[in-house]
């Protein structure tokens, strides 16, 4: 095979097309990685919107501004003065940037150790077919070449969405990417959709200072999570500090030199007027095909600008697939992964199953908010028979001593097989603890299987065990 010619070609090098690519090599392909994003010097920054300017960075800023948050409000109950507390910004900001850059590091260390060829440039298809192979064109610095693969995985991602009229700037309109990237808290900070983003990055920016308000179109707040948790959450938040408001119908949205102004109209139909510093927009993302060449090789999208696949990742073309946030299904990066992993093993002839019903959740505010499976609101729409058992972190001692108690588990299971059908918590630890369930679910596990197994004392997930027992209403603690 010549140096252009590859079992494989990805494009996009985020979550999905990484591991797709680091599997691909792992089953014996020759497998190219094409990935276009720049750090601020100009080189490669593998891993996509989940690690330059999504999961990691935002995760890396909660975990700063929680620190903050507990040294102002938490220490004290621990007995632990502090004075002068400051916030170095900056150095919070610098921190974000070398979490980040340790991560692009890695996956071009993992490249190397599979042998996974990286090209730093655009991908675009340029044709062919496949018998003779597919034709990817790289525009990188050193100019164009041509690739031919047998087979393609696009994997090209999503970009946010912007409300209509209103482009980012990144200054005063800031997507997911400027919003991670400011240099101060505003002091005030306006937030359309209360959906993962506005929340996980609302909360940062509150903590450090921010007053936040978040105006929602729904009229249900969290409208995929469960009710209970969505009720539990609004409280916690509210009372935090975040201004959260629901049918929120917005209008016009000015830029002036001081700020933003934002026209809205609340759910009773009065008008109202936010004016804020800056404005994250948050109101989903779209998938990403721009400049990618799909009119070259005859694929078209979907209505929403997807690209169409089976349940399988397959195109319409014979040997091309697409995975992750540019297909149907929920964006995120555990979901790209596993379609990733299921592609390379499809193409090396394997048969591997992606169940979106396993598929976890996590929202990482404080509280957490994790679920997994069935929410109890769907399974009353869907007219299925089941039990509910919940256990409160008030009750467990391990979220006692550790002095973090808000919130619950609850365990959702068949009337009569006992399987577990959802779980969903919100507490402490919640983005951890929902991997048990997972687990859980993935063997078809029964409440009384959680119920039955041995869980280390003291811990947050005895609260999980305790739930399941509450399907049988015997829990031993609360
Ligand atoms: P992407 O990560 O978007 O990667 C696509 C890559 O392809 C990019 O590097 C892009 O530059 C490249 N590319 C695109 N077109 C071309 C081309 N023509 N040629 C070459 N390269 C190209 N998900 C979670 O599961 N957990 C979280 O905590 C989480 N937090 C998030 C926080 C924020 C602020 C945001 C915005 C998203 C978050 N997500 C989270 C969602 C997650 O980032 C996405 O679901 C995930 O990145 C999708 O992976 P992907 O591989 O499909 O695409
Ligand atoms: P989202 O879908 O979570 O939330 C968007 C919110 O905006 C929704 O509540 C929606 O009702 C609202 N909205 C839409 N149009 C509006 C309008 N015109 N006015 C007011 N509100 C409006 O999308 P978000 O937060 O932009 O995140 C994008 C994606 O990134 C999500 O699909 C999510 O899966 C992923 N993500 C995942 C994270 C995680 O797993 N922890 C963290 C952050 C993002």
């Amino acid at each position: 095979m010549s140096n252009s010619t590859f079992d494989v070609i990805v494009i996009g090098a985020g979550p999905g097309g990484y591991i797709a690519a680091i599997r691909a090599a792992q089953l014996g392909l020759s497998v190219a990685c094409i990935d276009a994003w720049r750090n601020a010097a100009g080189g490669p920054a593998p891993g996509g919107t989940c690690t330059n300017v999504g999961c990691i960075p935002s995760k890396a800023l909660l975990q700063s501004s929680e620190l903050f948050e507990q040294a102002g409000h938490g220490f004290k109950a621990h007995g632990i003065g502090v004075q002068g507390l400051t916030m170095d910004v900056a150095a919070m900001q610098a921190r974000r940037a070398a979490v980040v850059r340790q991560n692009n590091e890695g996956i071009l260390y993992l490249f190397k150790k599979n042998k996974v060829s990286f090209f730093h440039g655009n991908g675009r298809l340029a044709g062919g077919s496949a018998e003779a192979g597919w034709q990817v064109a790289v525009a990188g610095k050193d100019g164009e070449q041509t690739l031919t693969g047998n087979q393609v995985i696009v994997a090209t991602g999503s970009v946010p969405r912007s409300l209509p009229g209103v482009e980012f700037d990144e200054d005063r309109v800031l997507s997911n990417d400027g919003a991670l990237a400011l240099a101060a808290a505003p002091k005030t900070l306006g937030v359309i959709g209360a959906g993962v983003i506005g929340l996980e990055l609302g909360s940062v920016w509150r903590r450090l200072g921010a007053q936040v308000t978040l105006l929602e179109a729904m009229p249900d707040f969290l409208a995929a999570a469960d009710a209970q948790v969505a009720k539990e959450a609004f409280k916690q938040f509210t009372r935090q500090g975040l201004d959260i408001q629901l049918g929120a119908k917005i209008g016009a949205v000015q830029l002036g030199k001081s700020g933003v102004t934002v026209e809205w109209t609340d759910a009773k139909g009065q008008a109202q007027t936010l004016k804020v510093e800056r404005l994250i927009v948050s109101v989903g993302r779209k998938p990403n095909t721009a400049g990618l060449g799909l009119e070259a090789v005859g694929l078209a999208l979907d209505e929403r600008g997807f690209i169409p696949v089976d349940a399988d990742c397959r195109t319409a073309l014979p040997g091309i697939w697409a995975i992750g946030d540019v297909v149907r299904g929920p964006m995120l990066a555990h979901k790209a992964e596993e379609e990733g992993v299921a592609v390379a093993e499809r193409i090396a002839g394997q048969k591997p199953h992606v169940d979106f019903n396993t598929v976890p959740w996590v929202i990482y505010t404080h509280p957490e908010i994790a679920w997994v499976g069935q929410t109890e609101q769907a399974l009353k729409a869907a007219g299925r028979a089941y039990k509910a058992g919940s256990f409160p972190f008030m009750a467990n001692g391990r979220a006692r001593a550790l002095g973090d108690t808000t919130g619950f588990v609850k365990v959702l299971a068949d009337a009569s097989s006992d399987e577990i059908l959802g779980v969903h918590i919100i507490g402490p630890m919640a983005s951890e603890l929902i991997a048990e369930a997972a687990v859980a679910m993935e063997f078809k596990a029964a409440a009384e299987d959680i119920a039955r197994i041995c869980h280390a004392h003291p811990t947050l997930s005895e609260a999980l065990k305790e739930a399941a027992l509450g399907v049988d209403n015997r829990t031993l603690n609360f």
